[in-house]
């Protein structure tokens, strides 16, 4: 593997567990707003990203390299409101099809089938996580009242296709 593949293959790591303080600082603020429903629903996806970190490292440990981590700067921990933590959510997702899709096309070129076949389960994941993601948007944008906004709260999983 050469070594921009590796770094690329680092960085995603890296990403993945940004992801997961990201999603975890969403979750804490959640609870601090009473919104147990979305709250549950980030420490689920904190969860999921700290398991993408570790499938990434465990695959280069398997490729004879150590990853590395790096300083990283603290995520966003408080927010104006359901949709901006929703958009928040979506960003982390975009961002991280980004880092896998420049992972996947540095695999192409260089012909590492093992790095595009562990790759691609990632690129599929994304379809699914950009797709929650921009409907957690459109429902947020779409609350007028706090019944349905509690509503919101007690169904969003349900709702996004993750309870
Ligand atoms: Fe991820
Ligand atoms: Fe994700």
């Amino acid at each position: 593997m050469t070594d921009s593949l590796q770094d690329l293959l680092c960085k995603q790591a890296e990403h993945e567990r940004y992801a997961a303080a990201s999603y975890t600082a969403l979750s804490l603020w959640c609870v601090s707003e009473d919104y147990s429903g979305f709250s549950s629903f980030f420490a689920k996806q904190a969860a999921e990203e700290y398991q993408h970190m570790s499938t990434f490292h465990q695959y280069l440990l398997d490729r004879g390299i150590l990853p590395v981590f790096e300083s990283q700067e603290a995520p966003k921990g408080t927010f104006e409101g359901l949709t901006e933590a929703a958009k928040v959510a979506q960003s982390l997702e975009v961002n991280n099809t980004a880092g896998i899709t420049a992972c996947y096309e540095a695999a192409l070129a260089e012909k590492d089938y093992p790095s595009q076949n562990m790759l691609l389960k990632f690129i599929e994941e994304q379809v699914e996580e950009e797709a929650w993601a921009a409907k957690m948007v459109t429902l947020t944008e779409r609350l007028d009242c706090p019944g349905a906004l509690y509503q919101l709260d007690r169904h969003i999983e349900v709702e996004l296709g993750e309870a």
